[in-house]
C-alpha cells in the first residue's frame, strides 16, 4: 500500500493552481446522463473519485473519455438503469446518478450507499423528495427501485438542506412538465454551478444559490462544454497549509467569495490575505493565535469540508479553540492519529477542545477518510521528523498529485 513520507518544518513558497472541483464535477457527470448529445468537462482533476464515476456511467451503457484534464461523456447508448452495488458503496455520489436516470430512463436501481468514516450518510430526504415527485421507491435486499414514469412537479419541503438531495431532485425535476420548486434547499457553489450547467444544456432552472429553487420542465437537454467552478476544499486546505507552516502562497483559479468564511476566521495577525478575482496570496508568519471558536454549518458558514484541516491548525496554535462539527456525527476520526504527534484535543460528541502545542513532532499514522488524510499531510508539513501517512487511498478521491503540488512549494515529501 503506497504511503506519504514527510519531512516537515519548512515554510511554504510557491504557487497553486487550483483545478475543477471535485463536487461540482462529480454531479455534473451525473448530469450528463438528461442528454444523448456529447458533454465535455473543461480542469477535471486527476482523481480516483472521478475514475470510479466514469467506471459507472461505462458500466451504465454510457463511453467516456479523458484528454488532459478534459472529460467527455456520451450516454446516447445508455442502457442500464442499475448502479451494481460494488462501485456505488465505493462513491457516494452514486445516489446522485438516481435523478439523472429517472429523468433519462424512467427507471432507476441503486445499491444504499454506504455511510463512510464521517457518518451515517442517509437519504432519507433523497427519498421524501422523490416520492413527493410522484416517484415509486421500493426499498429491499440493500437496493432502491424508482420508477418515475407517473412523476409530475410539485413544491417542495426539505427537511434539511442537504447537498446531495438538492442536486437529486433538481435533476429529477428538468423534463417534469410544469414547474417544481425546492424549498429549504443547499445554497454551496456546486448548486449553483449544476444550474449554470444544466441551463447551458437548455434547462430552466433558477435560485440556485438561494434557499428556493424553481425548475421549468423543458423537452429534451442537448451536448455542452462546460468548465466546473475551481475546488474551494483543496484552496481552503492549501491556505490552511500556509497558516500552518508559515511562509507564502499564491493559489490561482480561485473564487475568493467561497472561501469567505475560512478567510474571516484566520488569524489576521498572522496570515496576511490579499483576494483579486481569481487569486488568493496568503503570506503567514509566525505562530497563529488560537481561533477561539469554529462551527460547521450549511454555506455560506464554515465548511465542514474544512473543519479538521482548520483543526489541524489549532493543534499548532497559541492558546484554546473549540470546534464544533454540526453537520456529520463522527468526523473527528484523525483526531487519535494528531495525538499520536503530540497534539492536545479532547473529543466529547459533537465539540473538540484544542490546546495548542509549541509544534507536533513526525509520527506514523494512518488516513481514515478524505479530508482528514489531507488534514494528517498538513500535520506532517509542519511536524519536527518524519511522518508517514498509510491508507492513503483515502486522499487520492480528492487531491491530485499531491506530491508533485506540495514539493513545488518546497514540502519535503515523497510517495513511496
Ligand atoms: C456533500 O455530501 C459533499 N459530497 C460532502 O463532501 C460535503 O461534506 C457535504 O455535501 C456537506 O457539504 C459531495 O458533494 C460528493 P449532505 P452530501 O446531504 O450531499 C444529512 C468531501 O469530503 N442528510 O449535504 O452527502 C447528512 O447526514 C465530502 O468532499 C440526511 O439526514 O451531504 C448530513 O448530516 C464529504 N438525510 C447533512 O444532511 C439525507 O437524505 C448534510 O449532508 C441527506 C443528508
Amino acid at each position: 500500500m503506497s504511503k506519504y513520507i514527510i519531512r516537515g518544518g519548512t515554510p511554504v513558497a510557491g504557487d497553486i493552481r487550483i483545478k475543477g472541483a471535485k463536487n461540482s464535477v462529480l454531479t455534473l457527470l451525473a448530469a450528463c446522463i438528461l442528454t444523448d448529445g456529447k458533454v465535455t468537462l473543461h480542469d477535471c482533476p486527476h482523481i480516483s473519485d472521478v475514475n470510479t464515476m466514469l467506471a459507472i456511467l461505462e458500466r451504465l451503457g454510457c463511453r467516456t473519455s479523458r484528454t488532459g484534464d478534459d472529460v467527455t461523456v456520451d450516454s446516447a447508448g445508455i442502457s442500464g438503469d442499475k448502479i451494481p452495488g460494488g462501485l456505488a458503496s465505493e462513491l457516494r455520489s452514486s445516489i446522485f446518478l438516481l435523478g439523472s436516470l429517472l429523468s433519462r430512463l424512467k427507471k432507476a436501481k441503486v445499491a444504499y450507499p454506504g455511510g463512510c468514516e464521517i457518518g451515517l450518510r442517509p437519504i432519507d430526504i433523497h427519498l421524501a423528495g422523490l416520492r413527493e415527485l410522484g416517484v415509486r421507491i421500493v426499498e429491499k435486499h440493500g437496493y432502491i427501485d424508482c420508477d418515475s414514469t407517473r412523476a409530475h412537479s410539485a413544491d417542495i419541503m426539505l427537511d434539511l438542506p442537504s447537498v446531495g438531495a438538492t442536486e437529486n431532485l433538481v435533476m429529477t425535476c428538468v423534463f417534469l412538465k410544469g414547474v417544481s420548486v425546492i424549498r429549504n434547499c443547499a445554497k454551496e457553489p456546486e448548486i449553483v454551478d449544476l444550474q449554470n450547467f444544466l441551463n447551458a444544456m437548455g434547462a430552466k432552472v433558477s435560485g440556485a444559490g438561494t434557499g428556493i429553487i424553481t425548475i421549468e420542465g423543458v423537452e429534451k437537454l442537448h451536448g455542452v462544454e462546460y468548465t466546473p467552478i475551481p475546488d474551494r476544499i483543496v484552496a481552503g486546505t492549501w491556505l490552511i497549509g500556509a497558516a500552518i507552516c508559515g511562509g507564502e502562497l499564491t493559489l490561482s483559479n480561485v473564487n475568493p467569495e467561497h472561501l469567505s468564511s475560512l478567510i474571516a476566521k484566520l488569524p489576521k495577525s498572522t496570515c496576511k490575505i490579499t483576494c483579486a478575482r481569481d487569486k488568493i496570496n496568503i503570506i503567514c508568519n509566525g505562530r497563529c493565535e488560537s481561533i477561539p471558536k469554529v462551527e460547521t454549518t450549511y454555506y455560506p458558514g464554515f465548511p465542514t469540508d474544512l473543519q479538521t484541516q482548520i483543526l489541524t491548525l489549532q493543534t499548532v496554535s497559541d492558546g484554546t479553540s473549540v470546534v464544533v462539527e454540526n453537520i456529520f456525527e463522527t468526523r473527528f476520526k484523525t483526531v487519535p492519529e494528531l495525538l499520536k504527534m503530540g497534539a492536545d484535543v479532547t473529543v466529547n460528541g459533537r465539540t473538540a477542545v484544542v490546546r495548542g502545542v509549541r509544534s507536533l513532532n513526525g509520527a506514523r499514522v494512518s488516513a481514515t477518510d478524505l479530508r482528514g488524510g489531507a488534514s494528517l499531510v498538513l500535520a506532517g508539513m509542519c511536524a519536527q521528523g518524519e511522518t508517514v501517512i498509510d491508507n492513503i487511498y483515502h486522499i487520492d478521491r480528492g487531491y491530485e498529485d499531491l506530491t508533485s503540488v506540495l514539493s513545488s512549494i518546497g514540502v519535503n515529501i515523497k510517495r513511496i
